[in-house]
């Protein structure tokens, strides 16, 4: 499976997301400001990667300065790159983990290595989280299976490898049961404005040899209703305290049409996307893009010139729609307030 970060030993190695399907581009990571206009551009893109990738901006701004400037300069690292994107909380989980692994150092220069070594550690270690969301995941789902033994699930937007360092959330399950010999088929929606669902699910799906067909985000009610889909799995940006779970924009509309239909409406999501300090989703931040991605999504102007566009990045379902969480931990269902805190206990 393609890895979105490595560690080179002088730089941060991304690969660019901007580029796909149709290039495979890697671009190497040397200072924090490459690494805020990756973030924001989606170069890296997805709430786990990014906070790892955060993990390395982090060290890649520290390391050169001189010991007597470092506290202040760690903060002023930090709190940057903190401003490069507001919604997926794994960018803040990963920034604050360096941070407090840095104050617990006895010299800057052991701070230096404490933080390198954390985030080089997150690169193992979200690959241990994905794979037991996958194993947890996978458990959901098999007794979905249908006549002929496959598992039709559709998804939105990218929660596969290519959103976190290489398994994924959403789509772990599913390479954790082709490892097991069950077989699938995934129904990526395309995911306007940026296509994620198109150029980055359908492509890692395809390569990993999953069949996957892509619809037009306006299809999936059609596929629904037409009894394609056994169950809808996303990824999620950030967790709110009661449930409530902000995902790329169009996921309620998903979640909508499969209560509407009886569809299971499954979101993995690792522990490091929970957030129980907010207790809604109506505390969560959501990024708000140009409006050029909407006029200008295909290369060429879709919409006339000046015409006022509106472009959240993500919305949130409540938590009602959402038939269970899958993390790393287990699987919870509602009441969500209840085992959430247990969960994060
Ligand atoms: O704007 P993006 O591409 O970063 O949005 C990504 C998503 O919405 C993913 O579904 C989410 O980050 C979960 S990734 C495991």
């Amino acid at each position: 499976m393609l890895q979105t970060i490595t560690w080179t030993g002088t730089a941060a190695r991304l690969l660019d997301q901007t580029k796909l399907p149709t290039e495979t581009v890697y671009v190497n990571i040397t200072d924090e400001r490459q690494m805020w206009d990756a973030i924001q551009r989606l170069v890296i893109r997805g709430a786990p990667a990014i906070g790892v990738a955060a993990a390395f901006g982090v060290y890649l701004g520290v390391y050169l300065t001189p010991d007597d400037r470092f506290t202040v300069r760690l903060e002023e690292v930090c709190r940057y790159l903190a401003t490069s994107r507001p919604t997926a909380v794994n960018l803040f989980w990963a920034i604050d983990r360096v941070r407090r692994v840095a104050q617990s150092a006895k010299s800057p220069q052991s701070a230096k290595q404490k933080i390198l070594d954390e985030a080089i550690h997150m690169l193992d270690e979200d690959n241990r989280v994905c794979r037991a969301i996958g194993e947890h995941g996978v458990a959901l789902l098999e007794p979905l299976k249908d006549a002929t033994g496959q598992i039709n699930l559709l998804t939105h937007c990218n929660a596969g490898g290519l959103a976190t360092v290489q398994f994924g959330t959403a789509l772990a399950p599913v390479y954790i049961g082709k490892e097991r010999g069950l077989k699938f088929h995934v129904y990526a929606d395309e995911t306007r404005p940026l296509l994620q669902g198109s150029r980055i699910t359908a492509y890692e799906l395809q390569q990993n040899g999953i069949p996957v067909t892509v619809i037009c985000d306006s299809m999936a009610a059609t596929v629904m209703r037409d009894g394609k889909v056994a169950a809808v799995v996303v990824g999620t940006d950030r967790v709110a305290a009661n449930g409530d779970v902000a995902n790329k924009i169009g996921t309620l509309g998903v979640a909508i049409l499969a209560k509407h239909f009886g569809i299971p409406f499954y979101v993995a999501a690792p522990t490091s996307s929970i957030d129980l300090a907010l207790p809604s989703g109506d505390q969560i931040p959501i990024e708000q893009r140009d409006g050029r991605e909407v006029s200008h999504g295909f290369g060429r102007q879709t919409a006339p010139t000046d015409v006022d566009i509106h472009n959240p990045a993500f919305d949130v379902t409540p938590a009602e729609l959402v038939t269970a969480i899958i993390t790393e931990k287990g699987v919870i269902q509602a009441p969500y307030p209840r085992h959430l805190s247990a969960l994060m206990e």
